[in-house]
């Protein structure tokens, strides 16, 4: 793929100094807890709506890409309202232990509720937590995923590397994120609604103070993809990187294989 942008870049360097700024986005925990705290609700319908549910298809391919390890446990960071680790479930038939963390309470009440509605406690926990510092062991999970969370975690490179402290050796790492479309029609396209159209139908939906859905496209737009990301990932030390983007890249998955032992078959 590419590693071209062929559509507009507003943030001139998100790479400045070789590591990820946040483009002048504020991603404070502060703000980025409350924005989701107050949109929690609603975001499961939101995010259903806007993508015209393609997002359930983007977690499902995750889980196949990156199929889980029967008996091994599996986290997903950000895990929000447990879409992913609720989607691992039934890709593992309920044979793998998954941890969801989070550091939105709010969120994590609507994950559980979906949890407990699935009869899905005995396998499925929910531990709130930043995921800069994950409260979860070393070394202990066979597959680490994270979707459309790692854009917002204030400390990028930190969050990676607590995504790979938690995998096992061997284990694989899976990054779900939004990215941009290369070509220069429907990036233009894509941009125009994800800028004008989507803010203003996601404050109708989920009025908030914190403008989510502003902070959305911006925080997208500032955010590494493609080439970019998959060199930020060996950076930190992954191997076997590569990527798929979905939907003509309006999401790209990555995935990586923390060195140290062979990778489990599924
Ligand atoms: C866009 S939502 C994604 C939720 C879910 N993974 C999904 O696929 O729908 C982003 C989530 O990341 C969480 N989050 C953002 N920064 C975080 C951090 N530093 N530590 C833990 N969770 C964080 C937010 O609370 C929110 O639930």
């Amino acid at each position: 793929m590419t590693t071209e942008t062929e559509i507009d870049d507003p943030t001139e360097s998100r790479l400045a100094s070789g590591k990820p700024s946040t483009g002048g986005v504020d991603k404070s925990r502060l703000r980025v807890r409350r924005m989701f705290s107050s949109i929690a609700r609603r975001y499961d319908l939101l995010n259903h709506l806007l993508s015209l549910n393609i997002d359930r298809s983007w977690r499902r391919y995750t889980t196949r890409a990156v199929p889980p390890v029967p008996g091994e446990p599996i986290l997903d960071c950000c895990t929000g309202t447990a879409d992913l680790a609720l989607e691992y479930d039934r890709a593992g038939q309920g044979r793998s232990p998954i941890v969801g963390a989070d550091f939105c309470r709010e969120m994590l009440v609507h994950g559980r509720a979906k949890i407990e509605a699935g009869r899905a406690s005995d396998r499925v926990v929910l531990i709130e937590g930043d995921a800069e510092r994950l409260p979860v062991p070393s070394d202990a999970f066979a597959v680490v995923c994270v979707a459309f969370g790692l854009r917002n975690v204030q400390d990028t490179v930190r969050g990676i590397d607590e995504l790979i402290r938690a995998a096992q050796p061997g284990g694989t790492v899976a990054i779900l994120e939004f990215s941009r479309p290369r070509g220069r029609i429907l990036g233009r396209i894509y941009l125009a609604f994800f800028r004008h159209v989507l803010p203003r139908i996601g404050q109708a939906l989920a009025p908030n103070a914190d403008s989510a859905y502003d902070y959305l496209p911006r925080s997208v737009l500032q955010f590494p993809d493609g080439q970019e990301m998959l060199d930020l990932l060996g950076s930190r030390g992954l191997i076997e990187l590569h990527q798929q983007p979905l939907t003509a890249g309006i999401a790209t998955l990555y995935v990586g294989r923390k060195p140290g032992a062979q990778a489990r078959k599924p």
